[in-house]
């Protein structure tokens, strides 16, 4: 069975966190689209060169989650090339069979236009920076600094000419500003559910 849940959205709007639960309930593969770029990132040199060559290797380093490391990935994943390069990995992952939750900024709108179900995931910036701040730990970064950061990262990811972060036409929105984390789970499961009780529906007719 091919089944693609695409789930975008900015940073620290829980996206991570919602695309495990996804992949534990349904028994689904789940690929983080957002440490590619962030390995790319953190490779240095030419970013063109580093996505065309990205090993496991590259993806296994322990940096990968810091603010320095998101910084980096925003800036790499600005660049066409770079984006190119990582397509192909990432639409053979959606499209496995058992089924696949991949989350990021473009899968559905880019990546997977015809996954059978697309979350956006967001939450007011003051929200994200507050959960990042205190994933981070206390001496890593101020809340401000932190803020001043999603903010910058929002606009670049929103703003740049290739696959900007947007909503796709038919994605259901989920604004977890002031929902708890199950509640959120909650929320993704009944999407999936819904669907696949459809396709399901569907078969027997
Ligand atoms: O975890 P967080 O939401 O902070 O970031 P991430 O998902 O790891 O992504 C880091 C950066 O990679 C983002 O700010 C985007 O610029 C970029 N990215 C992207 O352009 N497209 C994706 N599918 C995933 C990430």
């Amino acid at each position: 069975m091919q089944f693609t849940v695409a789930i975008d959205g900015p940073a620290a709007a829980g996206k991570g966190t919602i695309s495990r639960a996804l992949a534990r309930e349904f028994g689904f593969a789940h690929l983080d689209t957002g440490l590619l770029y962030r390995a790319v990132g953190a490779k240095g040199g030419n970013a063109v060169l580093a996505a065309q060559g990205l090993t496991p290797d590259d993806l296994a380093r322990s940096d990968l989650r810091s603010l320095e490391a998101g910084e980096a990935a925003s800036q790499v994943a600005a660049i066409p090339e770079v984006r190119a390069a990582l397509t192909a990995f990432q639409r053979e992952f959606a499209r496995r069979d058992g089924g696949a939750v991949l989350d990021g900024r473009d899968i559905g709108t880019v990546i997977c236009p015809l996954a059978e179900v697309k979350l956006f995931v967001t939450a007011s910036a003051e929200t994200r920076a507050r959960r990042r701040w205190l994933e981070a730990g206390e001496g890593a970064a101020s809340y401000e600094d932190v803020l001043r950061q999603v903010r910058e990262r929002d606009a670049r990811d929103m703003g740049r000419a290739d696959a900007p972060l947007c909503p796709a036409e038919d994605a259901v929105i989920l604004d977890t500003t002031e929902m708890s984390i199950p509640q959120a789970v909650d929320a993704a499961k009944a999407s999936v559910a819904a669907k696949l009780a459809e396709l399901q529906g569907q078969k027997h007719q």
